[in-house]
């Protein structure tokens, strides 16, 4: 094992320098690990999830550290070097952005936009500026052009294949990599952890919010979600 966070583990695989295992864990978190909790089976949810999302990007020619799914916890990808960035892109009004503005959740945007956050447990990922980035060092301006473009295409994908399973993608939290050749690819997972669903009819949400704002009903969800993606054909 080579790094342990809130929801994964990753692991080396021996005589595979490139290639490296995520293991979904059950842990659920919110507020910056505040709230714990352990959900049985969240982990087989949000990597069967993720999977269906990642081969929908794949399709439509979107490089991703995916390579396949081993088993129901197991995912092999490519090994790369975490941008410490959350690179959160908005369709609609929700969360930290309704607070921060004073704005209804549910408002949509004319565009979605990107917003950056800066990845360290500490500060509790903070909101960033692009002078902040450039103060940090960790991006520079070309590298955050690429990373808005990528998010801005894969939200594009994201939101066509959701809507054919009547879901409505309202933000979403990419995380992006360098690989050894020096490319910038997304990583990390695509799940109702780092995105927010809600049913495109009646607006119920399909996400962490039910663990976050104590909905219940999280796991069943979670498998709603998973339930309607499945058949949908990029
Ligand atoms: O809380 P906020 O409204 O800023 O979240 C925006 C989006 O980013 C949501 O889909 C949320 O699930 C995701 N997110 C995440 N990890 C974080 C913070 C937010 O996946 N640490």
């Amino acid at each position: 094992m080579i790094y342990e966070g809130k929801a994964k583990r990753v692991y080396e695989v021996v005589g595979q320098p490139e290639s490296v295992i995520v293991v979904y864990k059950d842990d659920a978190t919110a507020f910056n690990g505040a709230k714990h909790a352990s959900l049985e089976g969240k982990g087989v949810l949000n990597l069967a999830i993720s999977t269906v999302i990642f081969e929908w990007l794949k399709q439509a020619g979107i490089a991703s550290h995916y390579i396949r799914t081993l088993s129901d916890r197991e995912m092999l990808v490519r090994r790369v070097e975490i941008v410490p960035l959350e690179v959160v892109i908005r369709n609609r009004v929700a969360g930290s952005l309704a607070k921060r503005l004073g704005i209804a959740e549910g408002v949509t945007l004319t565009e979605p936009f990107v917003e950056w956050y800066y990845k360290n447990d500490d500060l509790g990922d903070p909101l960033v500026t692009e002078a902040h980035i450039r103060v940090l060092g960790v991006a520079t301006p070309e590298i955050l052009a690429s990373l808005e473009a990528q998010a801005q295409k894969i939200n594009q994908v994201l939101r066509a294949n959701l809507h054919k399973a009547g879901i409505e993608l309202v933000d979403a939290k990419f995380e992006f990599g360098l690989t050894k050749e020096g490319t910038l690819i997304l990583a990390d997972e695509i799940s109702p952890d780092t995105c927010r669903f809600w049913d495109t009819a009646t607006e119920e949400k399909l996400d962490k919010d039910r663990f976050r704002r104590d909905l219940g009903g999280v796991m069943e969800a979670y498998q709603e979600i998973l339930r309607r993606i499945k058949g949908v054909q990029a």
